[in-house]
């Protein structure tokens, strides 16, 4: 059976990351369909988006898309085409493993956690009123009569809901992960005691749908507390489950405790629709010249299999991973090599076992 997957370079060094993905993916011997959509930076002058809706369209129809980092223009007024395309597809959960890889150094050889975000709500909802803006002005005033609260009169503000609805789903989806990955453990990180009724509601939800999901461990922990205890032990963690802007701070951080950016892959799920793609961005500074870590969107990659249920692929792809790296000769120059992009795909089709054979 074939498997109809949209492929989305985006720009910077993602067509460099994409065509190696796509050559390493393509050498698993699993059948896939690539329906490639262009979406980036170098569409705004022609179409006036970075994200025409065709690409949308072809995602619903393909339910599954792999993309590269796009470009978010500065100060045109644009929308993250990464933003848009979570926000469009309702792909309420990031999902961010972060697991020591053999040959790469770091101060913690034992981490294999994944970080949970919640992508939809929170302080990143854009509801953001500008200082010195009626709106703000309006505000200033209501909270005044509702809340009895002072506001200083320069100050700009940034909303953040959090609610049942968006809390029950991704906690639910959280336990149900881990279930399903054979995971043992959530910690939920939270600021309850400050944020009452936004992280503490989040933390209310994620301690009622551990009662019923009791054969999954459940721990809660203020997110400073956490960050510490990441920095210290990070090898005693196993799901971390987050509201938005801690789950962004902290996955870099994870990302950065195997190895940085060139190697942390991700996903962006919903109830109807799965995109993958690398944690990084488009690293203009490296663009063009077979530098870029593909590493990333390779594993970004075998996550994308194990959603279509080629899970001995998968494994051959991380397996290929872990051997090409571990034998240390062929490695992007943020890992301290000298091999450029293509280099590493290669190797890493080379490396791969058939599906199955081992
Ligand atoms: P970035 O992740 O592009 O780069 C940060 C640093 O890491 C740079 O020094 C870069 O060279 C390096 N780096 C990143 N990926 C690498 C790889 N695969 N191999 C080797 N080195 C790598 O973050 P930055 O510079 O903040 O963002 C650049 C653009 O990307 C911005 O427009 C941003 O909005 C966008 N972006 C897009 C994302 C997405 O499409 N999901 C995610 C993050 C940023
Ligand atoms: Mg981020």
């Amino acid at each position: 059976m074939s498997h109809l997957v949209t492929l989305i370079p985006g720009d910077g060094i993602g067509p460099e990351v994409s065509a190696a993905t796509r050559r390493v993916l393509d050498a698993t011997g699993v059948q896939i369909e690539w329906v490639v959509e262009e979406a980036g930076a170098h569409l705004l002058e022609r179409e006036g988006t970075v994200l025409p809706d065709r690409v949308l369209e072809q995602i619903r129809r393909s339910r599954v898309a792999i993309k590269g980092p796009i470009t978010t223009p500065v100060g045109s007024g644009f929308r993250s085409a990464n933003v848009a395309l979570r926000h469009e597809l309702d792909l309420f959960a990031a999902v961010r493993p972060s697991r020591s890889l053999p040959g790469v150094p770091t101060r913690h050889p034992g981490v294999d956690l994944v970080v949970i975000r919640e992508n939809t709500e929170d302080l990143y909802r854009g509801i953001e009123f500008e200082r010195g803006s009626p709106e703000a002005g309006a505000l200033r005033a209501e909270l005044l009569r509702l809340a009895g609260r002072e506001v200083r009169e320069d100050s700009g503000f940034t909303v953040k809901p959090i609610s049942v609805t968006g809390a029950r789903r991704i906690v639910r989806f959280a336990f149900e992960f881990a279930r399903s990955n054979d995971r043992k453990q959530v910690t939920l990180g939270h600021k309850a005691n400050i944020m009452r009724f936004s992280d503490g509601l989040f933390l209310s939800i994620g301690q009622e749908e551990a009662a019923a999901h009791r054969d999954v461990g459940f721990e809660e922990m203020q997110i400073d507390q956490l960050s510490m205890r990441l920095t210290r032990e990070p090898e005693m963690f196993d799901v971390l489950l987050l509201p938005n802007l801690y789950g962004d701070i902290l996955s870099d951080l994870c990302a950065g405790l195997v190895g940085g950016l060139g190697l942390a892959a991700g996903a962006n799920l919903g109830w109807e629709y799965a995109v993958f793609e690398p944690v990084h961005g488009s690293a203009p500074d490296i663009e063009g010249r077979g530098l870029a870590n593909p590493v990333a969107m390779i594993l970004s990659g075998a996550m994308l299999l194990r959603h279509l249920g080629e899970h001995a692929a998968a494994e051959a792809v991380e397996g290929a991973v872990d051997r090409v790296l571990d034998a240390g000769d062929v490695r992007t120059p943020d890992l301290g090599g000298t091999s450029t992009t293509e280099e590493v795909a290669d190797a890493l089709a080379r490396a791969m076992s058939p599906p199955g054979s081992g």
